[in-house]
C-alpha cells in the first residue's frame, strides 16, 4: 500500500541509454519449457518481477530444480514425465500468464494439482482455458462463477480441433502445453493472431509447432524431444513503452532502449505511436529465435488515433499508455474492440478512465474501449492518483505525471514490482535524477 509522490514537470528531458528488464512473456516460458525438456536450460536476462517468480516457486514445488545467479536462471530439466506432485496448492500470486499456462501444462499429468490466486486473480476468468482443455479431455474444476481456485486432475489428453473464441496468448499457450501431451496433433484456430514466444520456444527446444501462412492457425505435434537450450531474454516491449511514451510527452528528450523485442506480435505499441507522429525508429539487431533491436525516441507532437478489434492483440498490455498518448494528441482518439482490457489485473477500462479523469483529461468509456480528446494544458482534479493494484496502471500515471504541474501521490505504486521493480528507479535515471527507488 506504498504511496510516493511522483516526478511532475521535469525541468530537463528524458536522455541517456537503457536496458529494460527482460520479457515478462518469454522470461514465464522460459522457465516452464526448461523445466519440461532433458538437459540444462541456461536463461540470460531473466526477468526477476513478482510474476515470473511466482512460476519460478511453482516449478519447484513441482520438483524441477532452478539455481539463480543474478538475472540468469538454470533449469536442470528432467522431462515432462518427472513433475511431481506438489505437496500444496500452488500460489499464483497475482499472476494469469503462470495460472494459465500451469492449467494446460499440468492438465496431462499423472497427478492433481491446486492452483490459488490473490484477489485480483481469483475474480479473473479462467473458464475461458478450462473449456477448450475439456474438449481435449482434462478435468479442472474451477469456482461456480469460473475462477480460481482450480483443481486440476491429471488426465490422459486427446489431440483435437480447437476454435479459440477470445484472442488470447495465454488461452493459446494452455492448449500448446496441453497438446504436447495429447495422443495425436492438435490443431488451434485463433480468431486473430496473438503473441506467438510458446510456437518460437517450442520450435527452438525441438517440438513441432508450425504456424500456417494465415498466423493464426497451429499446429502441435505431441511428445517432442525436448533439449534444453540457450535462451537470451529480450528487453520487454511492454516495459520500453512506458519510457517510449515518457520521452514523446516530455520536450528535450532523446532516449535509446536496448535490446527490445521486436516480435512482430508485439510491436502494436511502436507502430501507433509512429502512426499518431512519434519519432521512433528502430535499429535491427538480430531475429533468431526471436527478434530484437535498438528503439530510439524523441519528443514529439502527436494527434489522435482510431483502433478497432484487429489492432488490439499486438498493443494489448500497452492500451493504457495508448489513452495517455491520446489525451495529449491533437484530436479525439477512439479505441473499440478492446473489451478485453475489462478483465486484466484491473478492470483497465475503468481504472485508465477514473484516473486519468483526475488529470482533467476528457474521457469516455465505451464497453469496449474508450472515447478521449487530447488537450496541451490539463488541468488536474484530484492530486491523489491511483495504481489500483494494477502494475501497468501505477506506470502510467507516473509517466503521465511527468505532464503536469501541480504536486501528485501515486497509491498502492508497488504494484509495479509485478513487472518492473526497478521502474522508478530507471525512470529517474533518464530524468538524469539518479537515486535508487525502493519500494
Ligand atoms: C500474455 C498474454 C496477454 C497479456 C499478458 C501476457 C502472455 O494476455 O495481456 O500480459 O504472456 O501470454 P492474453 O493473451 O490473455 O490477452
Amino acid at each position: 500500500m506504498k504511496e510516493i509522490v511522483l516526478t511532475t514537470a521535469p525541468q530537463n528531458g528524458l536522455q541517456g541509454v537503457l536496458n529494460v528488464p527482460g520479457d515478462k512473456s518469454i522470461s514465464h516460458r522460459a522457465l516452464l519449457i526448461g523445466a519440461i525438456s532433458q538437459g540444462k536450460t541456461i536463461i540470460n536476462h531473466f526477468l526477476k518481477s513478482q510474476d515470473c517468480l511466482h512460476t519460478l516457486q511453482a516449478l519447484r514445488q513441482l520438483g524441477v530444480e532452478i539455481s539463480e545467479k543474478n538475472d540468469q536462471m538454470i533449469v536442470a530439466g528432467k522431462g515432462i514425465d518427472h513433475l511431481q506432485p506438489a505437496n500444496q496448492p500452488l500460489d499464483m500470486g497475482n499472476s494469469g500468464t503462470t495460472t494459465r499456462l500451469l492449467l494446460g501444462l499440468l492438465a496431462g499429468r499423472t497427478f492433481n494439482t491446486e492452483l490459488q490466486g490473490d484477489a485480483s486473480l481469483s475474480r479473473r476468468p479462467m473458464k475461458r482455458v478450462s473449456e477448450p482443455l475439456q474438449k481435449m479431455g482434462a478435468a479442472i474444476k474451477l469456482t461456480s462463477t469460473g475462477t480460481l481456485p482450480a483443481i486440476i486432475q491429471g488426465k490422459k489428453l486427446r489431440g483435437k480441433r480447437i476454435s479459440l473464441e477470445i484472442a488470447s496468448a495465454q488461452v493459446k499457450s494452455a492448449v500448446i502445453f496441453a497438446a504436447l501431451q495429447a495422443d495425436g496433433p492438435t490443431t488451434i484456430i485463433e480468431k486473430l493472431p496473438t503473441r506467438n514466444h510458446t510456437e518460437l520456444m517450442l520450435q527452438q527446444f525441438g517440438a513441432e509447432v508450425v504456424t500456417a501462412a494465415d498466423q493464426r492457425t497451429i499446429t502441435v505435434l505431441p511428445h517432442p524431444q525436448l533439449r534444453g537450450q540457450l535462451v537470451q531474454v529480450p528487453g520487454d516491449p511492454s516495459s520500453a513503452a512506458f519510457f517510449m511514451a515518457a520521452a514523446t510527452l516530455v520536450p528535450n528528450s532523446a532516449i535509446v532502449l536496448k535490446n527490445i523485442s521486436l516480435n512482430p506480435t508485439r510491436i502494436g505499441f511502436l507502430r501507433i505511436l509512429q502512426k499518431m507522429g512519434g519519432k521512433v525508429s528502430v535499429l535491427k539487431q538480430a531475429n533468431v529465435p526471436e527478434t530484437y533491436g535498438d528503439i530510439k525516441v524523441e519528443s514529439a507532437k502527436l494527434h489522435a488515433i482510431e483502433l478497432t478489434a484487429a489492432d488490439i492483440p499486438a498493443v494489448i498490455d500497452e492500451l493504457p499508455l495508448v489513452a495517455l498518448l491520446a489525451a495529449s494528441a491533437v484530436g479525439t482518439s477512439k479505441i473499440t474492440g478492446a473489451a478485453e482490457l475489462r478483465v486484466k489485473e484491473t478492470d483497465r477500462i475503468a481504472t485508465v478512465t477514473a484516473e486519468l479523469h483526475k488529470l482533467g483529461i476528457k474521457i469516455t468509456e465505451l464497453p469496449d474501449g474508450m472515447i478521449i480528446t487530447g488537450s496541451s494544458n490539463w488541468q488536474p482534479r484530484a492530486y491523489q492518483l491511483d495504481s489500483h493494484g494494477d502494475h501497468r496502471i501505477g506506470m502510467m500515471l507516473a509517466v503521465a505525471a511527468l505532464c503536469v504541474h501541480q504536486s501528485l501521490t501515486l497509491q498502492q505504486a508497488d504494484a509495479v514490482n509485478i513487472s518492473y521493480p526497478n521502474f522508478f528507479t530507471d525512470l529517474q535515471q533518464l530524468l538524469g535524477q539518479s537515486k535508487q527507488v525502493r519500494l
